[in-house]
């Protein structure tokens, strides 16, 4: 079954712990949790204190999506901090070998992000290596915005890539991911779908995290 990861982007901030409760009482698989750096992404986030913080308040593993210029630096704060799940970005990180093999190395899941507009096949000499890969499915620096389209191609080859050499790699997907669109990726082969808007800007989020929760167990399918 696919995995629900609740992006905490989209909570209120001064209220971050409800947002992490709802999440896990309504069934989400993880918490996901963007820090941006003010250079990957003109954005600026949270810093590793607050991984610190969700890891008190919920047995959920926190899956920590770095958008930062330089993840050889940061990775360690996070992973010290008791993150279970680090993806970098492959446009940011200058020894990417070294940086996944240093995430896998403390325990953690190890994930490569994608910006939009980076093809897949920049993974060649290190796809072998992951635990998973995350399709950026709009541009990086903030919730809210519209699915790009072109991403259900991108999808599709990944699968087909991953099947194709047997790999054991998860597909996860973050960015425009609504009630409308996420039989479709079901389709396509994604295997953790990030959700922040669409659940936190909700009228209900428990409430959509249990349909959403119920289109992932295949309820909806075709
Ligand atoms: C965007 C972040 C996402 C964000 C997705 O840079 O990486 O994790 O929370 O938000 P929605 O679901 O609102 O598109
Ligand atoms: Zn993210």
């Amino acid at each position: 079954m696919a995995l629900l990861a609740s992006s905490i982007l989209a909570a209120d901030f001064t209220n971050i712990k409800d947002a992490v409760l709802i999440a896990e009482n309504a069934g989400a698989d993880i918490i996901h949790v963007d820090i941006m750096d003010g250079h990957f992404v003109p954005n600026l986030t949270f810093g590793p204190k607050l991984i610190t913080a969700i890891k008190k308040t919920t047995s959920l593993p926190v899956d920590v999506h770095l958008m930062v210029d330089d993840p050889q630096a940061i990775a360690p704060l996070f992973i010290e901090a008791g993150a279970d799940w680090i993806s970098i970005h492959i446009e940011a990180s200058v020894h990417l070998h070294k940086d996944i093999s240093f995430i896998k190395e403390n325990g953690l899941k190890a994930g490569l992000a994608l910006n939009p507009a980076t093809p897949i096949l920049h993974m060649q000499n290190i796809i072998q290596e992951l635990d998973y890969v995350l399709i950026m499915t709009v541009n990086p620096g903030w919730g809210g915005q519209q699915f790009i389209e072109a991403s259900h191609t991108k999808i599709t080859r990944l699968k087909n890539w991953i099947k194709g050499q047997n790999l054991d790699i998860l597909i996860e997907i973050d960015g425009g991911v609504s009630l409308e669109n996420m039989d479709q990726l079901m389709l396509d082969g994604v295997d953790v779908f990030v959700v922040g808007s669409s659940i936190y800007r909700s009228k209900n989020p428990k409430n959509t995290i249990i349909k959403m929760k119920k289109i992932l167990a295949g309820d909806k399918m075709p």
